[in-house]
């Protein structure tokens, strides 16, 4: 039986990567009704919100989508339409494993961190004031059961996986109070699992310590706002955002993402890199049990991606996006 999966082709470079991505999961002979929704800069100029109710309804009746990246309207008074989709689903946790990937040239062999990121709160909350004429604030939210829930996901992945290690990540040596909460309930639920090794690290030497030597991490747990930045830090350690993947997870329903933007100098020119979403697609893959394909996929991207020469322009290559995408149908039919 089929699947169904709502796709969200997005704005910038969205809708040439999600295309890829759906000649690369029919090639590989997956069934899967794609139930195609507005949200963005398309949905702004269709219907005057940047996440249309039909939109959500559809993801509330498939459980499952597969997005492409939204650009944030900046000063404009829509609020993030990234924001309002993973808020309105409960979508607490931003999943982002990055991984050396051969063939792709970058800093570091062996590299094989997941990161967790917080997905609703910290400064994200999105309330800032202006308090007078040249004075303004933003609030940073940070509560224990959004902190506990974080955590205590964070340790299950760890049990399922066979990840040893956890770092979490914080700044509670200012940020007492509110980093001091998200730290406090890491220690907490840590306790319950105490064949996973749990330790913590300010943002700052963390980030040091990354660029040194990214193998020493495990997994990496962090709030909001440092799980943006230091995903993107670490997306540069592995060969740069056009292959690190992200899913968007909650109780109820699974939205699956690459980690990097709309990319808006490159949108258009069949120029990107597709790869990054094809592994959120295998992400979504193994959630619908679909390992066969989802490992036939891998294997083909990792074949062609060794072989040097079939590469996008991100990675050094000559290769446009249809041109690599071809080669990876290729690949991928060559094994069916
Ligand atoms: P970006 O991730 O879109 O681009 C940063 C740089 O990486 C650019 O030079 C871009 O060309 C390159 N790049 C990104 N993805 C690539 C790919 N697949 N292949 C080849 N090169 C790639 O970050 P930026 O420019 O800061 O953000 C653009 C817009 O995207 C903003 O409005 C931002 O808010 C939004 N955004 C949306 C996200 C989402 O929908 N989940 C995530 C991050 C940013």
């Amino acid at each position: 039986m089929a699947h169904k999966v709502t796709l969200i082709p997005g704005d910038g470079i969205g809708p040439e990567i999600t295309e890829s991505v759906v000649r690369v999961i029919e090639a590989a002979g997956v069934d899967i009704e794609w139930d195609r929704q507005m949200a963005g800069i398309p949905a702004v100029q269709e219907y005057g919100v940047s996440v249309p109710d039909q939109c959500l309804d559809s993801i509330k009746e498939n459980k499952v989508a597969l997005k492409g990246p939204l650009t944030t309207l900046v000063g404009k008074g829509f609020r993030s339409a990234n924001v309002t989709l993973r808020r309105k689903l409960d979508l607490y946790v931003n999943l982002r494993p990055v991984k050396t990937i051969g063939g792709v040239p970058s800093r570091f062999d062996k590299v094989d961190l997941v990161i967790v990121r917080e997905n609703t709160e910290d400064l994200y909350s999105g309330i800032e004031n202006v308090i007078s004429p040249g004075v303004t604030q933003a609030i940073k939210v940070v509560t224990k059961e959004a902190s506990d829930n974080i955590a205590r996901y964070a340790f299950e992945y760890a049990k399922a996986n066979g990840r040893k290690k956890i770092t979490l990540v914080h700044k509670a040596n200012i940020m007492k109070i509110s980093d001091g909460l998200f730290l406090k309930s890491f220690e907490e639920i840590s306790e319950e699992y105490p064949e996973i090794k749990a330790e913590d690290k300010i943002v700052d030497a963390l980030c040091m310590n990354l660029v040194i030597d990214p193998t020493q991490f495990d997994m990496l747990l962090l709030g909001n706002m440092f799980g943006d930045i230091v995903s993107d830090l670490a997306a540069g350690l592995v060969g740069g955002l056009g292959v690190v993947p992200g899913a968007n997870l909650g109780n109820d329903y699974a939205v699956f993402e690459a980690v990097h933007g709309s990319a808006p100098d490159i949108a258009g020119k069949n120029l990107a890199n597709p790869t990054a979403l094809i592994f959120s697609a295998l992400m979504m893959l193994r959630h619908l049990k679909e390992e066969e394909a989802a490992t036939k996929i891998w294997k083909s991207i990792v074949v062609t991606l060794a072989m040097g020469h079939h590469l996008t322009k991100d990675l050094g290559g000559t290769l446009s996006t249809t041109e690599y995408t071809d080669e990876l149908v290729k690949e991928i039919s060559s094994r069916t």
